[in-house]
């Protein structure tokens, strides 16, 4: 190969060797003379540059016929360009080459050795891409099919050493030789092969699928929202050492002394007083397990939870004797065991104290008069948001019992629920400082509770990641906190009169208590009796209900069946219990 062969045309972009082979151009230096054999290997690689494009310009239908004689040449033999390689290879018997054509085809090279004098110099600019596509064709399946059409045998095609050979012969010495050389290498040779290939892309595939379902979520945002969520229980509770201290050595003391007692806790919604005892609770078991203190059985009733206070005995005795009996088998039992010698310590939790203060009281009385006994291994931790529930609304003989220890779960400052909100993050960037201090200050200015300023953090990336950003500023929360505040339906209770919010609060806690969404008047009755009692507010009467329940309906914050106005007219909320607490308890 002479050295004008080599040179890469002056001016020519890597990859423009066809379009220069088609202008045919003359190049400067290079006459048709000085190079007799280029013409042909020019042509070869213009037929394999553009075989599936008809050329639709007359300049590129020249080298269009050029390259459709030379792809039948190339189908005729293994090696498109030496003519050696052609003499030894016997013609393709194809169906395209009539002898007419193979005449036109002769007079088209012909024609090409004339007037491409450059070409072998465009040629040799082949970019690695281009002379990567050239040696790789006759790996596709279908050019493979066809080279294996070929007559010759197989056996006697030795491809890869002339494909190695073409290159060497027209790639100017650049990376392109061995990027194709290594192509070539893992080009199949066998249809069986290429199965294989075949199957390899697959398996990657699956695998990706499978790791495509991660448990937890990858991005920052993700990552925050599932530490937001109020049910995502932290190991330690910051904020709450100090009653976390309390409660702990108050129930050790009863169990390694043997002894009864009770401890009322009381505190607005959201500042901890549930989880904080649950850890203390978590904390003993741990320590029981271990040896470190005498083990004992713990049992938790929730009052809101209880369609009648008596359910309370069923669900106590259920947990301790895994058998459910009715609320006076229930009793005798824990009767018999409470007020003998019992063997275990037992500890009860009774959360929502208000919604088991009925009338009568006798359960709430029963329970606390256990702790009482000479014998009584027994503790009571009882939990209320009022602190003066012993007093205003309890008996005197259940306060009697109730004892003096007290402790009060202050609502949380901004700074404590700032640092509630970061400690939950976990250094998780998805929150500038600025946003999570605006939510703090905002919440600690309304109620201090830990559970709104969680909602409100977790309601910001929700809304951030609809919106593909990656942090929450405090635009964001701003914005947030004007959907919530300002929001048509929050404004709609906001506006209703003190007793419609007192019968919306009503159906809320009914549908809490019950988790039904529909309800009747004569079960919110009762629930409406307790909070005007709680409230010191006068008593509703059923006819007050139907009537505030009519009005509600019209202005469409709750359905009401309409056919029926009596006290079994159903009901149910138009909004959600979320937005009845933005309304009336911040
Ligand atoms: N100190 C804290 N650190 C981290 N999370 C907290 C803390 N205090 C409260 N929370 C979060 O707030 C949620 C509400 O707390 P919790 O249920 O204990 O409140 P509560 O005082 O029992 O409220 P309610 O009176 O409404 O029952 C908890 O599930 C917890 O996720
Ligand atoms: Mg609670």
């Amino acid at each position: 190969m002479s050295k004008a062969d080599k040179t890469p045309i002056k001016g020519v972009t890597p990859g423009k060797g066809a379009r220069i082979s088609s202008s045919m151009t003359p190049t400067k230096g290079t006459t048709p003379s000085k190079s007799p054999a280029k013409p042909q290997a020019v042509s070869s690689s213009e037929g394999e540059d553009e075989p599936a494009k008809p050329s639709r310009t007359p300049r590129a239908r020249k080298v269009y016929a050029v390259s459709s004689s030379e792809d039948e040449d190339e189908i005729t033999t293994p090696s498109r360009i030496s003519k050696a390689r052609k003499s030894k290879v016997s013609p393709l018997k194809s169906p395209k080459d009539s002898p007419a054509r193979s005449l036109r085809h002769r007079d088209q090279i012909k024609k090409t050795d004339r007037y491409a004098p450059g070409v072998p110099a465009a040629h040799s600019n082949l970019t690695p891409r281009r002379s990567a596509r050239i040696s790789m064709s006759p790996s596709t399946p279908s050019l493979r099919q066809k080279v294996l059409m070929a007559n010759t045998p197989r056996s006697s095609l030795p491809p890869l050493k002339d494909e190695d050979e073409s290159e060497d012969e027209f790639v100017t010495p650049s990376k392109a030789p061995k990027s194709a050389k290594k192509k070539l290498e893992m080009t199949p040779t066998t249809p069986s092969s290429s199965r294989k290939v075949g199957h390899g892309f697959l398996s990657p595939v699956v695998a990706d699928r499978e790791g495509r379902a991660p448990s937890t979520p990858s991005s920052a945002l993700g990552i925050a929202r599932a530490q937001l969520q109020v049910s995502t229980l932290p190991t330690s509770l910051p904020c709450r050492e100090k009653e976390f201290n309390d409660i702990k050595s108050f129930i050790s003391r009863k169990i390694q002394d043997g002894t009864g007692g009770c401890m009322y806790i009381s505190g607005v919604p959201g500042t901890g007083k549930t989880a904080t005892v649950h850890t203390v609770v978590k904390t003993l078991q741990k320590m029981a397990e271990d040896g470190k203190i005498t083990s004992f059985d713990f049992v938790e009733v929730n009052g809101l939870r209880m369609t009648e206070p008596r359910q309370a005995y069923v669900r106590i005795w259920q947990i301790l004797s895994k058998n459910k009996v009715t609320a006076d088998q229930a009793l005798k039992h824990l009767e018999t065991k409470f007020l003998g010698k019992p063997k275990r310590c037992t500890v009860l939790l009774v959360d929502e104290l208000d919604y088991l203060c009925n009338r009568r009281q006798d359960v709430i009385y029963n329970i606390l008069d256990w702790t009482t006994k000479r014998y009584s291994k027994f503790s009571v931790l009882t939990i209320a948001n009022t602190m003066d529930l012993p007093e205003r609304t309890l008996k005197g003989k259940v306060t009697s019992r109730m004892g003096l220890t007290r402790l009060v779960f202050q609502p949380y400052t901004y700074q404590q629920l700032e640092e509630i909100v970061l400690n939950r993050l976990d250094g998780c960037k998805a929150f500038h400082a600025d946003a999570v201090q605006l939510v703090a200050r905002k919440v600690a200015a309304v109620s201090g509770d830990a559970r709104r300023a969680l909602d409100i953090c977790r309601r910001s990336t929700e809304i951030l990641e609809l919106e593909g950003r990656p942090a929450v500023s405090v635009l964001d929360i701003q914005k947030v906190l004007t959907q919530i505040f300002a929001g048509s339906r929050v404004q709609a209770i906001k506006n209703c009169s003190l007793m419609a919010k007192l019968v919306l609060r009503a159906i809320r806690d009914e549908v809490l208590r019950t988790g039904v969404e529909e309800t009747t008047v004569a079960y919110i009755h009762p629930q409406l009796v307790s909070i005007c009692a709680l409230e010191g507010k006068r008593e509703l009467t059923v006819t007050d209900i139907l009537r505030i329940c009519s009005n509600l309906a019209d202005s469409g914050l709750i359905f009401a069946e309409k056919e029926r106005k009596d006290i079994n007219r159903k009901i149910s909320l138009n909004i959600s219990t979320d937005d009845i607490h933005y309304a009336i308890d911040c």
